[in-house]
């Protein structure tokens, strides 16, 4: 996404991947944009096949004690959600980068970024046994949570903030027509479950389980009861059973690094935060993130301001912690604590039952849910 938004602004880029492009075309990750996420993409042109093939989705439910409650997006926000894959929005972006006569290096070895305090940062890096250099004027850490990037940043230059929680998600890929047009986040005393969907012909489900779930313990006989169990609501709601077609965990963790940038590397999205899945940011965290950097970037070409780099670690942190807070929120109030006692869970419950009935706390999970403006 930062390559395409530089490429419209008149700067040049060039993406090194690890992985191969049918990996990143097909890894399956989360499926909800923001509002802000959509109209950025649809901006920038990339938008096409997404108006043509999402689910634009006007509310979520939550359901606990058995029962769902709606949660009108729409009517709250003006705003809606949009069920589309992540690696759709891969797709699109690396065929519009191709298109535009764009570089993308596939299947790059021992990328080692350099000098990114100087003027002149470095990127060394392997190619089919080959050594390259690429000398640049930025370095964009846009290499995840695991990447190169932010460990080459000297370890006394950041600040680390983290939390773990005490459990996963376990999801899959069912072939079953969803049974519902909405997502479902439901509480139950067994541990939360989430009802989600990527096409009229695929349902997407998680479950949560152990932080260390070994995956071989659940056929998927078992994963079918439990999620039928932790589901099925008092009027007889259930989500269609279909043929498993991928299945995988989820770890679950906050983290953040400040600030997000070290001389002329700059970190986005997972390189830089993480934010537990439920509520589904990680994406549109690093989507904004890229908006925020290209604009920086851009306007130093154009002017040679850098006012809008040297803020840039302060402009996404605003936002960023305030997704960071929600992320964490929704988590609290769906999931079982084994921690917590039955004063706790009262009050859980009284929580998803404020939130679902006062407009004011329906609102404010409405806002968040649909995404905070890109730029605050
Ligand atoms: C999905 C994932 C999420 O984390 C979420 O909150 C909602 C939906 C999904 O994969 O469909």
């Amino acid at each position: 996404m930062l390559a395409h938004l530089l490429h419209l602004e008149g700067v040049e880029s060039i993406v090194l991947e690890a992985r191969s492009r049918e990996y990143v075309e097909g890894r399956v990750r989360a499926g909800v944009l923001e509002h802000g996420t959509v109209d950025l993409m649809r901006q920038a042109g990339v938008g096409e096949r997404l108006e043509r093939e999402a689910l634009r989705h006007d509310g979520i439910e939550l359901s606990f004690g058995g029962r769902r409650r709606r949660i009108d997006l729409r009517e709250l926000t003006g705003k809606s959600i949009t069920v589309y894959a992540q690696h759709e929005v891969i797709k699109d972006l690396i065929a519009a980068r191709f298109s535009a006569g764009g570089i993308i290096l596939f299947e790059v070895e021992d990328v080692a970024p350099r000098g990114f305090e100087s003027e002149s940062p470095r990127l060394h890096f392997k190619r089919g046994g080959e050594l390259h250099e690429l000398v640049c004027d930025f370095v964009a850490g846009c290499d995840g949570s695991h990447g190169v990037c932010r460990p080459s940043i000297p370890a006394g230059a950041l600040t680390h903030y983290e939390r773990t929680y005490p459990f996963a998600w376990l999801g899959i890929l069912a072939e079953a027509p969803p049974s519902s047009g909405e997502l479902i986040y439901t509480h139950h005393e067994d541990g939360f479950a989430l009802f989600s969907m990527r096409s009229p012909q695929i349902t997407r489900l998680y479950l949560q389980c152990e932080p260390d779930e070994d995956i071989e313990l659940w056929p998927d006989e078992k994963i079918w009861e439990e999620l039928l169990r932790r589901m099925t609501t008092v009027d007889g709601w259930a989500p269609n059973v279909g043929r498993v077609l991928q299945k995988g965990v989820t770890p679950m963790r906050s983290f953040v690094v400040e600030p997000m940038q070290h001389g002329a590397l700059f970190l986005a999205g997972d390189a830089a935060h993480i934010v537990p899945p439920t509520g589904a940011k990680g994406m549109n965290l690093a989507i904004a993130d890229s908006l925020v950097l290209s604009r920086g970037i851009a306007s130093f070409y154009r002017s040679g301001r850098r006012d809008l780099l040297e803020a840039y670690s302060q402009t996404c942190l605003r936002r960023l912690w305030r997704v960071q807070r929600f992320s964490w929120w929704m988590t609290a109030l769906l999931h079982r604590f084994d921690s917590d006692n039955a004063f706790d869970r009262r009050r859980q419950l009284a929580e998803l039952d404020y939130v679902t009935s006062s407009r004011a706390a329906m609102t404010t999970l409405a806002e968040n849910y649909v995404g905070l403006p890109l730029e605050l």
